[in-house]
């Protein structure tokens, strides 16, 4: 399959693995990379710069195939050294970056001066445009199923993506609720030109995180996410558990006096648990409503693999045969 973003970043299928904490190790973005979608490290994941650097020097061995770095932008907590986790990517030969959170306007100069590709995640319309505006080259759509922050406008994929179609000149990929061909598909008909997916990835062989991880996603159903941190404007996506409850309960009990330190035992330094221990009810980690279409933990390839053999069928029998 070929479209503007199978061009943009030199890859064979349209499909990228959004950058995810604790998730996006070189592992991950090599198995998606070398079954020819883009795989794509999470920089702040790496404590500094310089373990950044190494992740993309291990990611490079492990696949000649391009790949990506996620650059997350946080609102509220210290800055990173942002110009130092992009010069080591830019260093390390990487040529793609997902970007979420604040846009990327006060690193596109160094980015684009490197011919790095930017791909911004943002989840509303007005934000798609502000990317396109800044000289990114592409954005990722998340709309309101998705797994992490999907923002507060609640805008579902299927009302987001056609007004992304409308509004924008660059391309753009559909994220939040993708698992299969038939997301894919769909993804294509909404005017998107690929997909990004976060959930999906989780349940793989490959992917290096915790089997108790895994096997929670696919036994969740599309009910078992909840929206944390609204109160704050900061909401995320998880999977609940009885810490994810406890927290809905303090924010219930709060109300409008409500601070992030209300929350932190609930949030704080939860990733490492979850995905390394596997310590289901430690904490809130993101997790997207697609949990209810994933059955399996295949390897990348043959998700992969299969999602395109199916989007094909599904193109060239099911739609095309609707045609009289
Ligand atoms: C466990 C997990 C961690 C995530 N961490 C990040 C992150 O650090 N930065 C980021 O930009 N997006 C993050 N995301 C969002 C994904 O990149 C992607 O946009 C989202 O998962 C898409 O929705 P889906 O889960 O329905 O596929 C995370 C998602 C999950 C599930």
């Amino acid at each position: 399959m070929k479209t503007r973003i199978t061009e943009l970043f030199g890859i064979q299928h349209p499909i990228i693995q959004g950058g995810m904490h604790y998730v996006g190790f070189a592992e991950l973005a090599a198995a998606v990379s070398d079954a020819g979608g883009l795989g794509i490290i999470t920089a702040l994941t790496q404590p500094t710069p310089e373990r950044l650097a190494k992740e993309i020097a291990r990611c490079r061995e492990m696949t000649d195939k391009p790949f990506g770095v996620n650059l997350t932008f946080l609102p509220n907590f210290a800055a990173p050294p942002y110009a130092e986790y992009i010069q080591a990517t830019i260093e390390g030969g990487v040529k793609a970056v997902e970007t979420a959170g604040n846009n990327p306007q006060a690193y596109m100069a160094q980015l684009k001066s490197a011919g790095v590709k930017v791909i911004h995640k943002c989840t509303s319309v007005r934000h798609a445009l502000k990317a396109e505006g800044i000289g990114c080259d592409a954005v990722s759509v998340d709309g309101f199923e998705c797994g992490g922050h999907p923002g507060e406008d609640d805008v579902p994929n299927f009302i987001l993506l056609p007004r992304a179609a409308e509004e924008l000149r660059i391309p753009f990929v559909a994220s939040g609720g993708m698992a299969d061909g038939r997301s894919l598909v769909a993804a294509l008909a909404l005017g998107a030109e690929g997909m990004n997916m976060g959930t999906r990835f989780i349940a793989t062989k490959e992917a290096p995180v915790h089997d108790n991880v895994k096997r929670a996603i696919v036994a969740a159903s599309e009910l078992d996410t909840r929206l944390v941190m609204r109160p704050l404007r900061n909401t995320e996506r998880v999977l609940t558990n009885a810490n994810v409850e406890r927290l809905l309960a303090i924010e219930r009990e709060k109300g409008a006096s409500l601070t992030i330190d209300d929350l932190r035992a609930q949030v704080a330094g939860i990733y490492p648990r979850v995905m390394l221990d596997g310590e289901m009810d430690a904490g809130a980690w993101s997790c997207g409503m697609v949990a209810g279409l994933i059955h399996d933990i295949p390897s990348v390839k043959e998700l992969i693999d299969r999602i395109m053999a199916e989007a094909n069928t599904l193109i060239q029998k099911r739609l095309a045969g609707l045609i009289q």
